[in-house]
């Protein structure tokens, strides 16, 4: 979730607007800057990390001259936030400074086959190749544009590219592929931009590129073209009437709404895990005589989901632990044969360091999954994956679980294969179900939310909510209640179903809703009976079912219909979604404010 500008003005400096525009896009999360102009004819960079006003005044960046330039705040996906890893990257004849916004899945391929032909890179960044592989194709004699177009052909993954170059220093070229890019036309000049706020106060005129697009722009406007085939795209400009402070969530009400909605894009984005890394903390993993998943909050239940995964695909037991609660429970008996994955989001929660820390002490091995790289976790674990989920604003994790437990899925699918636990067909089958995970989940939001709605107006007056699921589910039902819980304030319980009847069925009574996360697979038959129990004893029946589930919806009161053919596994990634939903909309509803829960912070470092 990097920040991006680009500009060609026909009066005033580039930097100006630069900096300005970066700062609107301050709200994406960001952790260094960089900026490139091109004054007669010379390309000049300055880059740094830190944040906007201290990199801008360090490096003296509104003294550099040109009315032509890009800038980005870059939020880390691959390489620590350091100068040289910052963004523009420039290509070996220091020609081409290039900004991205995206993860490259092929990189590294890309990176072995440059160097092999003389390419020498300064970061550890995906997207220092590209510049490379634009200067490598203008080798051939092509222009600009077709050397951008081929390279473009050739990079997997997402991507807002900007491009500015000697080669052509009037132009601004950019592409776009699944990384939103947002062109700009006013008086003054043309613009791009990763969001429509930081364009807002220079114009509210816009086109936004699609996937497969790339643009030329010049002083006279812009030309779109389309990667696969070189055509052109006629397509006008759109009005914007957002207010800056909606554009900034993207005409959603809330961070939260935004994030939850934006899960189609970040789990796509977790699916572009680093093959090496995942090889290694798998190697980790299967070396392991005891393995603990460690996190707090959202993050432990993700990791409760991961031990079902690790279990059912690489026949692996996995320990997922409350962070809290690690030193007190393991303290004593961890040691150098244990493996500590621990899971965190931002990478700097106290109880998950200071656990992680001991368990360091010991000799056993720390390994991390994070949203946040550069984070303290990144920089304790023996090996770690970024979960690419962009930053989260909203104090309530939604993106964040559903990528970690992609993450996790991942993990234990390359765990079966590593220990030969699954045969040929079950391995490309699940992988085959991993890649729908990201198309679920929209259809679930664009079918399901207005059922969900409805479901928050009938219900925000209970004063008590039950959240039960078996197997999997489980981990779904905790991560459900505590969305709800930690946004609208209302009491609830979330149990496995089987556990219900040792003890919270007391509580059930008549008119206490119950929601039930039902997923077709094993746990499918004794579900049933739980919801029987509740039902018993007057509970009101809401269930998230597989659509056209007749048994379960026989026996709910209201359901809300998923998408078919999801396995059970994956289920959490999915089932959560409405969830999410619901307790978004009951809190809004009742007049609270999802993104600032009382309370709590988004992350707690402190003790
Ligand atoms: O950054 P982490 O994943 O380590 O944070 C853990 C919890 O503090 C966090 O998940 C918290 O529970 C959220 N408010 C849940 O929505």
């Amino acid at each position: 979730m990097c920040g991006i500008f680009g500009c060609i003005l026909r009066e005033g400096s580039a930097v100006k607007q630069i900096t300005e525009g970066l700062k609107r896009l301050e709200y994406r999360g960001y952790d260094s800057v960089g900026v490139a102009t091109i004054d007669h004819g010379e390309l000049e960079i300055r880059k740094d990390a830190g944040k906007i006003e201290d990199v801008v005044a360090r490096h003296r960046i509104l003294d550099m001259k040109g009315s032509i330039g890009i800038g980005h705040t870059r939020w880390a996906t691959h390489g620590a936030p350091t100068m040289v890893n910052a963004h523009p990257h420039a290509d070996g004849s220091r020609s081409i400074a290039l900004i991205h916004n995206g993860v490259i899945e092929n990189y590294m391929e890309l990176k072995e086959e440059l160097l092999e032909k003389g390419h020498e890179f300064k970061s550890r960044t995906d997207t220092e190749v590209m510049p490379h592989l634009i200067e490598e194709e203008l080798k051939t004699g092509v222009s600009l544009q077709g050397a951008f177009l081929r390279a473009l052909r050739r990079v997997r993954g997402s991507y807002a590219f900007v491009v500015l170059s000697t080669v052509e220093p009037d132009k601004i070229y950019c592409a776009r592929n699944e990384s939103p890019l947002v062109i700009g036309v006013s008086e003054n000049g043309v613009y791009c931009a990763s969001d429509v706020p930081a364009l807002l106060p220079y114009t509210n005129k816009v086109n936004y590129l699609r996937n497969g697009e790339m643009a030329v722009l010049t002083l006279n406007g812009y030309q779109i073209i389309k990667i696969s085939d070189g055509s052109t795209v006629e397509r006008g400009l759109t009005d914007i009437t957002w207010s800056p402070e909606s554009a900034e969530k993207l005409g959603y009400t809330h961070y939260m709404l935004k994030e939850i909605h934006e899960q189609p894009s970040s789990l796509r984005d977790a699916l572009r895990l680093q093959e090496r890394y995942l090889n290694l903390l798998t190697t980790f993993l299967d070396r392991g005589k005891e393995v603990f998943l460690l996190a707090a909050g959202t993050s432990y239940h993700s990791c409760i989901a991961g031990s079902y995964l690790f279990s059912r695909l690489a026949r692996l037991t996995t320990v997922p632990i409350i962070s809290s609660e690690f030193i007190e429970r393991y303290g004593s008996s961890v040691g150098i044969d244990s493996i500590v994955l621990a899971v965190s989001q931002s990478g700097e929660t106290y109880d998950t360091l200071k656990a992680v820390d001991y368990a360091r002490m010991r000799a056993s091995t720390v390994l991390g999954i994070t949203n946040t790289v550069g984070s303290t976790l990144t920089r304790v674990s023996r090996a770690y994956l970024i979960q690419q989920s962009g930053p989260e604003i909203g104090v309530a994790a939604t993106k964040t679980f559903t990528s970690q437990v992609l993450v996790l899925a991942q993990m234990a699918l390359k765990l079966a294969k590593l220990r030969g636990k699954l045969s040929q067909d079950e391995l490309d089958e699940f992988q085959e179900k991993l890649l729908r995970v990201p198309e679920w989940v929209e259809e679930t939001i664009n079918k399901q939310e207005e059922r969900v709605k409805e479901l928050a107006k009938t219900h925000m007056d209970d004063r008590f909510f039950v959240f039960l699921g078996r197997g999997i589910s489980s981990a779904t039902a905790l991560e459900g209640r505590l969305k709800l819980m930690e946004i609208t304030y209302v009491p609830s319980l979330a149990y496995p179903a089987g556990e219900s009847k040792h003890g919270p069925i007391s509580v059930v009574e008549d008119g206490v809703s119950c929601i039930f996360v039902c997923p077709q697979g094993d746990s499918h038959s004794h579900i049933l009976g739980s919801i029987m129990e509740m039902k018993a004893r007057g509970a009101k029946i809401i269930s998230i079912c597989e659509e056209g589930d007749e048994q379960v919806k026989k026996l709910s009161d209201e359901v809300v219909e998923m998408p078919r053919e999801i396995p059970e596994e994956l289920s959490p990634i999915v089932y959560v979604v409405p969830l999410q939903l619901l307790a978004y909309h009951m809190a809004v509803l009742k007049g609270l404010d999802p993104d600032k829960p009382r309370n709590l912070a988004k992350s707690v470092t402190v003790p």
